[in-house]
This record gives structure tokens, C-alpha cells and sequence, in this order.
């Protein structure tokens, strides 16, 4: 089956995905799947559209202008994301994807929300790392694309490549989810233990800008915003919350928690910034991101540096834990890629 895509977004994550398209080709080719990329949107890099879609060596190409600071497309005339999309609309195809990778906006979920929208409206299922959608507008999403008969796939949104949304979906037919836990932020858990170490705030802080694995905004990590988007957008999928991160309970890390982490760690435990949804006995919805003081037996005290796990609560299964010991940007394009089978399997013959 060929499957047009449009990459609205060009930066690490969707350069990666193209590498990883090109090294899975024939996993994908036994799969039935036939990926043919037309378009790609950025924003101040240019954008191309070409109906026939990129040879291979074309798209390394591009790869390698975006990471060395150049353009796809024309300085002036390239068309927008709104345009590209319209234009994937017209395209005769087995079926039609965006997938979307734009930066995060978490106030607003923009400018994802309207990318998914306007893919929606032009019968294209939609992909996406970013949470923005997920965590600020799930409910009215998922609606639309299910009225017209589309898919919204989002497995790269929570905790890169590791499969949550796709184990419960898949694996947990007539579950109920009645809470989660987790460590869910790379950055503030490598910065409480680089502290715990004994580094100051703005040394661990810098170190984590260095190595990318901050937020382009730091800010969005260490204010404890990011993982209030991801509990918003897990609440929204498995607990029908209606939230947005602005919802949920948070608090963050400071040059302060330096002197908490090792006043903790010197008593046998760990701090930990804990995201956390909880339904209640009268139905209503706990949810929060704070630093807390985790007993040494606790299974989320044990996650060294960019270790993150999640613990779901749900009937009759009750306490699962997942941990991913490593992220990043590769485990991220290969969730964009497990979407993209997901739904290859939903197109059926
Ligand atoms: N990096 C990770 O490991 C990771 C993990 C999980 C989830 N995510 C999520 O995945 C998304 C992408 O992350 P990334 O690291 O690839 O970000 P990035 O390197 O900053 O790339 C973002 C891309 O979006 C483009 N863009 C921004 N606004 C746009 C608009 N209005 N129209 C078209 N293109 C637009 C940018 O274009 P210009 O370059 O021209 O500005 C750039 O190509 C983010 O939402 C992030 O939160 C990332």
C-alpha cells in the first residue's frame, strides 16, 4: 500500500524519521508498506511539495541542509504548512498522512492543533510527536478524525518510543484506567541527580542545554510544564479528563531542590518530580506534578538520570510499570514509525 506523507515540521525528530524510513525499508516492504514523502513544511527553513514524491538520495539531502542551517525550499514562495496540506488533499492515494513535528506550544496546543485539523479536513490520518494536540485538545480531535473515518496516532507524544499509549489501546481491550504515576521528564531527572552528585542548579542545567536533551526552553522542563502535558495528555486518552496542562497541579525544580535532593538521598531516599493522575472516590480528577520525597523501595526511585518510567493503575490488571532506561530522539522517530504501521493495519486490504 502506498502511503503519501507530509512532514509538517523538519527538525531532529522528522530528519531522523526519514533516516529511519530509509534504514526500515524492508521491514516496511514486508509489512505492505510503501512510504512515499511529497511534502515537507518548515518554518523559516522553506518547504517543497512534489507529487511524485522525494527519491531517497534527494531526501538525504535535505537532511543534511536543514542540520547544516539551510533551506528545502525557496527563500520566498515556498508554500505554507495550510497549502502543502491542501495539496497532499488533491493527491490520488492509497492513503494520505501528515505527520506532524512542530515545536510545542504548551499554552495552546498551537500551531499543532491546526496542522491536525486541516490534515483532518482534507482526509489525510494524522501522526504526531507532539503533545501539544494530545494534552491541550484530545477529545475534540479524536472525535473529528473518527467522524471522518480518519486516524490520530500520537505514540511519540509521552516517553518517546516506548509503547504506552499503543500497550493500553492494543493490550488492555475493556481496561479502565484509574490513575498513573510517573518520572516523566529526562531533564529534572537528571538534574535532581547530577545534584544529588553535588552540581548546582545552573551547572546541571547547562550541561543538559549542551547535551539537547533540554527543551529548546528550558523552562518548559524545569517549571514542570512539559510533564503537566504529558499527564494532560495521558488523563485525556485513558481517563476522559478534558484537561489541558494549565489543569493539572504543578511545581517544578529550583536551585533549592539541590539542597532537598541531598538532604533526601543522605536519609536513603530519593526526590523525584512526579507526574500523577488519580480518579477519586467521588469521580473526581487528581492530577499534579510536584517534587516528591520517594522511599528507596518505591520503583520510580531507582531511575538514574534520563530513566523514566510510568506506573498505570487500571481494573482487573491493576499496577503495571513500564521503564524506559534510555530515550531520545531515535525512540521518537521509531514511535512515529510504529504509528505508521498501526495504521497500515487499521487500512486493512
Ligand atoms: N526531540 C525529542 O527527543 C522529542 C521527544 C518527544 C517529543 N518531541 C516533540 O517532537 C516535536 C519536534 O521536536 P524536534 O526536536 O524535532 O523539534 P525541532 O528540531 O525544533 O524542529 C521543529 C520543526 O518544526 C518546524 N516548525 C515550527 N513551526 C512551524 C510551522 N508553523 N509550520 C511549519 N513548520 C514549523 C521548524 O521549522 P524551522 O526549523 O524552520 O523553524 C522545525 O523544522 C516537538 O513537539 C517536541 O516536543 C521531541
Amino acid at each position: 500500500v502506498r502511503i503519501h506523507i507530509a512532514l509538517i515540521g523538519f527538525g531532529h525528530v522528522a530528519r531522523r524519521f526519514v533516516q529511519l524510513l530509509s534504514e526500515s525499508r524492508d521491514a516496511l516492504r514486508a509489512l505492505d508498506i510503501e512510504p512515499v514523502i511529497v511534502g515537507i513544511a518548515t518554518r523559516r527553513h522553506g518547504s517543497v511539495f512534489l507529487d511524485a514524491g522525494f527519491e531517497a538520495d534527494t531526501l538525504a539531502r535535505f537532511v543534511d541542509l536543514v542540520a547544516a542551517g539551510n533551506a528545502v525550499g525557496p527563500a520566498s514562495g515556498s508554500p505554507t504548512a495550510l497549502e502543502l496540506l491542501q495539496r497532499l488533499g488533491r493527491m490520488r492515494s492509497d492513503a494520505r498522512v501528515m505527520i506532524e513535528t512542530t515545536v510545542l506550544n504548551v499554552q495552546s496546543g498551537e500551531p499543532a492543533i491546526s496542522h491536525v485539523r486541516a490534515a483532518l479536513s482534507v482526509g489525510a490520518h494524522v501522526i504526531t510527536a507532539n503533545k501539544g494536540p494530545v494534552a491541550c485538545a484530545y477529545r475534540a480531535l479524536a472525535d473529528e478524525a473518527a467522524e471522518r473515518g480518519l486516524s490520530f496516532l500520537f505514540e511519540g507524544a509521552v516517553m518517546d518510543g516506548i509503547p504506552i499509549f499503543n500497550l493500553v489501546r492494543e493490550t488492555m481491550p475493556a481496561a479502565t484506567i484509574t490513575g498513573f504515576r510517573g518520572v516523566i521528564n529526562s531533564t529534572t531527572n537528571s538534574m535532581l541527580c547530577a545534584m544529588e552528585r553535588g552540581e548546582d542548579y545552573d551547572e546541571a542545567l547547562r550541561r543538559m542545554q549542551d547535551a539537547g536533551i533540554a527543551e529548546a526552553d528550558p523552562t518548559l522542563d524545569v517549571d514542570g510544564w512539559d510533564a503537566a502535558a504529558k499527564v494532560a495528555a495521558m488523563a485525556n486518552v485513558w481517563m476522559d479528563a478534558r484537561v489541558t496542562p494549565r489543569d493539572v497541579v504543578r511545581s517544578g525544580i529550583t536551585w533549592k531542590s539541590a539542597i532537598y535532593a541531598r538532604a533526601v538521598l543522605a536519609l536513603g531516599r530519593r526526590a523525584k518530580l512526579v507526574g500523577m493522575a488519580r480518579r477519586e472516590a467521588d469521580g473526581r480528577l487528581h492530577l499534579r506534578v510536584w517534587l516528591e520525597e520517594l522511599e528507596a523501595s518505591d520503583p520510580l526511585a531507582h531511575l538514574d538520570d534520563q530513566a523514566n518510567a510510568l506506573e498505570i493503575d487500571s481494573t482487573p490488571l491493576g499496577r503495571i510499570v513500564i521503564t524506559q532506561r534510555d530515550g531520545g530522539l531515535e525512540k521518537t522517530a521509531y514511535a512515529l514509525l510504529t504509528d505508521l504501521v498501526a495504521l497500515r493495519r487499521r487500512l486493512g486490504r
